[in-house]
C-alpha cells in the first residue's frame, strides 16, 4: 500500500493517467512541518508542459468514464472510504506532520471525509431526472416531453486549501466523479503530501487511468496558467477570497464554485444562555487555532451583558492548551507558517495600539500565536473587519440588534453567522436579515453535517457545496425532446 507514491528522498510523485511519475525537470518543492521546519516530503514543482500533460490525460479519460454506470462508480467510492479509514493512522501522522492539526482532529477529518465519500455514492444512487410536459405552458398542447437529464461537465479542476486537505479535496473529487467527471487535483502545496496520499487511496480503490489526476507547484507559478487552460470544464475552489477573485477575473466561460474566506460573527443577546455561547464560542474560535473558514471571526455583543460573557469567554480562553500537534488535549498549535503568523500579528499590534483591552494572549513564539482575546473592540480596528486565520477573538459591543445586524452586515463576507439567544422569533428576525449563507442558532458556525448547503454569499463564494447540492452543481441538466405527433 502507498507504494509508487514516494521515490528516493522523500520525493513524491503525482498521479498522471494511471502512473505515478517522477518530476520531469527535477524541480522540487520542499515541504516543511510547521511544528519543527523539517522536511516531511518533496512535491513536483511541476512545468506548464506537466500541467498540459495531465489535463490532457483527465480531459481523454472523460468519455469512457462518463458511461460507466453509477453503481460501478459508487462501488469504487465505498471502496476508497473504506481504505482511508484502514489508513488513518498513516493519514493522520501525515495531516499533524504537514499541516499540524492536533491528532483528535485529524482523525476527524479522516473519518467526517469517508462518512463523506459514502453519503455522495448514496446520494448519486437516488439523483433521478425528470419528464416535463408541455401543456402547462400557455399555447401549448401535450404534444412535447422534455425528458430531463444530468450530465458531466468534463473535466473538473479541483483546488484545495491547507487547512482541511483531505476533507476539502476529497468534498470536491467525490461529487465531481460520481457526476461522471474526471477530476484533476491541485492541492495546497503545504498540504501537497495530503493530497497526493488522497490520491493514492482513489487509486487504490480502483479509479481507472486518467480519470483522478494530480498536480503540484506553486499556485502563483502555475495557477493562471491551469485556471486559464481550454480543456479545464470546471473550476471547484476553495481557499482565500484574494485568489478566488482573481481567478474569477481571468476566467470566462468556465463555470465556478468557489467557498472562500469568512468574517462569521457570533450575535449575543441579552437573554442568551451566556454559558452556551461562551463555550460555543471558544470552540469556535480557536480550534486548530482559528484556521477555520467557519471561525468564530468577531463576537458582537449587547452591552448590558458584554462584561459577564467577556468573563465567561476569557475562562474558557484561559484554559486552551497550546502545544506541538502530538500533546494530548491541544487546541493550540504552530500555524501553517510565519508569514500567517506576522499577519496574525499585525491584527494584533493594531488593536492594541488603537485601545483594545487585552482580556487574555498577545504573546507570540515563532509561528505560535498564543490564544488572543480583546474586548472593546471597536470599528476602526482592523480586527473587527480582517480575518485573522488565527486565534485571535475580538468582542465589540453594541447597544442593540440593529446595531449588531448593522455591524455584521458591514462586513465584505457572508459565510456564516450565530445567533444566540432563547426567543425564536428574535433569532429568526435577525436570521432573515443577516446576508450570510447560513445562520446557526444556538451553535457555532460550522460546516457540517456536510449533505447540508453550504454556501457563502458577498465576497465569501460563489454557489453551493454539500453532497446533493455539490453533484448537482459539477453537473448539468439536458433535455431531450420528444415531439409527438
Ligand atoms: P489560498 O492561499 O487562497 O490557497 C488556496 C489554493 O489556491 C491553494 O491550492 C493554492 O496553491 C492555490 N492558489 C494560489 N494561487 C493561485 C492562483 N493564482 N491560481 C490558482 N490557484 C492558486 O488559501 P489557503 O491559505 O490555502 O486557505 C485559507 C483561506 O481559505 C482562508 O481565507 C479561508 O477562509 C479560506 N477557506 C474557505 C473555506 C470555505 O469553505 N469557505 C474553507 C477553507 C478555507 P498554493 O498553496 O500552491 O499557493
Ligand atoms: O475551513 C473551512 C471548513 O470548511 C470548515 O469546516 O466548520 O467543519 O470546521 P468546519
Amino acid at each position: 500500500m502507498f507504494s509508487n507514491l514516494i521515490g528516493q528522498e522523500r520525493k513524491f510523485r503525482n498521479l498522471i493517467n494511471g502512473q505515478w511519475c517522477d518530476s520531469k525537470s527535477g524541480n522540487f518543492i520542499d515541504i516543511k512541518s510547521p511544528t519543527d521546519g523539517k522536511i516531511v516530503g518533496k512535491v513536483p514543482a511541476m512545468t506548464k508542459d506537466e500541467v498540459n500533460e495531465v489535463i490532457v490525460a483527465a480531459q481523454k479519460a472523460h468519455n469512457q468514464w462518463r458511461d460507466i454506470p453509477i453503481n460501478e462508480k459508487a462501488k469504487i467510492l465505498y471502496k476508497a472510504a473504506d481504505i482511508l479509514q484502514e489508513r488513518i493512522n498513516d493519514l493522520s501522522d501525515i495531516l499533524i506532520r504537514e499541516i499540524a492539526k492536533d491528532k483528535k482532529s485529524a482523525e476527524s477529518e479522516i473519518n467526517r471525509t469517508a462518512d463523506y465519500i459514502r453519503f455522495t455514492a448514496d446520494t448519486a444512487k437516488n439523483i433521478f431526472g425528470e419528464t416535463i410536459a408541455s401543456d402547462s405552458f400557455p399555447g401549448f398542447d401535450r404534444s412535447k416531453i422534455s425528458v430531463v437529464t444530468r450530465e458531466s461537465m468534463g473535466v473538473v479542476l479541483a483546488i484545495s486549501p491547507f487547512n482541511y486537505p483531505i476533507n476539502l479535496s476529497a468534498s470536491k473529487i467525490a461529487p465531481a466523479l460520481i457526476a461522471g467527471n474526471t477530476v484533476v487535483l491541485k492541492p495546497a502545496t503545504q498540504g501537497s503530501l495530503c493530497g497526493l496520499y488522497l490520491a493514492k487511496v482513489f487509486e487504490e480503490a480502483g479509479i481507472p487511468a486518467g480519470v483522478l489526476n494530480t498536480v503540484t507547484g506553486r499556485g502563483s507559478e502555475i495557477g493562471d496558467y491551469i485556471v486559464t487552460h481550454p480543456e479545464i470544464d470546471f473550476i471547484n475552489f476553495t481557499g482565500s477570497t484574494e485568489i478566488g477573485m482573481r481567478i474569477a477575473s481571468i476566467t470566462s466561460m468556465v463555470p465556478l464554485l468557489m467557498e472562500l474566506g469568512g468574517k462569521d460573527a457570533a450575535i449575543v443577546l441579552e437573554d442568551a444562555d451566556l454559558d452556551l455561547a461562551a463555550s460555543n464560542i471558544v470552540a469556535g474560535a480557536y480550534s486548530y487555532s482559528g484556521q477555520r473558514c467557519t471561525a468564530v471571526k468577531r463576537i458582537l455583543v449587547i452591552d448590558k451583558v458584554a462584561d459577564e460573557l467577556a468573563e465567561k469567554i476569557k475562562k474558557h480562553v484561559l484554559e486552551l492548551k497550546v502545544g506541538n500537534p502530538t500533546d494530548e488535549g491541544v487546541t493550540i498549535t504552530p500555524l501553517i507558517d510565519n508569514k500567517s503568523a506576522d499577519f496574525v500579528w499585525e491584527l494584533i499590534d493594531d488593536a492594541r495600539e488603537k485601545g483594545a483591552h487585552l482580556l487574555v494572549g498577545g504573546k507570540r513564539d515563532g509561528n505560535i500565536i498564543y490564544p488572543t482575546l480583546f474586548d472593546f473592540v471597536t470599528e476602526d480596528m482592523r480586527l473587527a473587519w480582517e480575518e485573522p486565520f488565527g486565534p485571535v477573538l475580538p468582542i465589540i459591543r453594541v447597544k442593540d440588534k440593529e446595531e449588531a445586524i448593522k455591524i455584521a452586515n458591514e462586513s465584505e463576507y457572508g459565510l456564516q453567522a450565530s445567533v444566540f439567544t432563547k426567543n425564536i422569533d428574535e433569532a429568526f428576525y435577525i436570521a432573515k436579515k443577516l446576508e450570510v449563507g447560513t445562520v446557526q442558532i444556538n451553535n457555532k458556525p460550522e460546516r457540517g453535517p456536510d449533505h447540508f448547503p453550504f454556501s457563502g454569499v458577498k465576497a465569501s463564494g460563489i454557489g453551493t457545496q454539500g453532497i446533493k447540492y455539490s453533484i448537482e452543481a459539477m453537473s448539468r441538466l439536458k433535455g431531450t425532446i420528444i415531439n409527438l405527433k
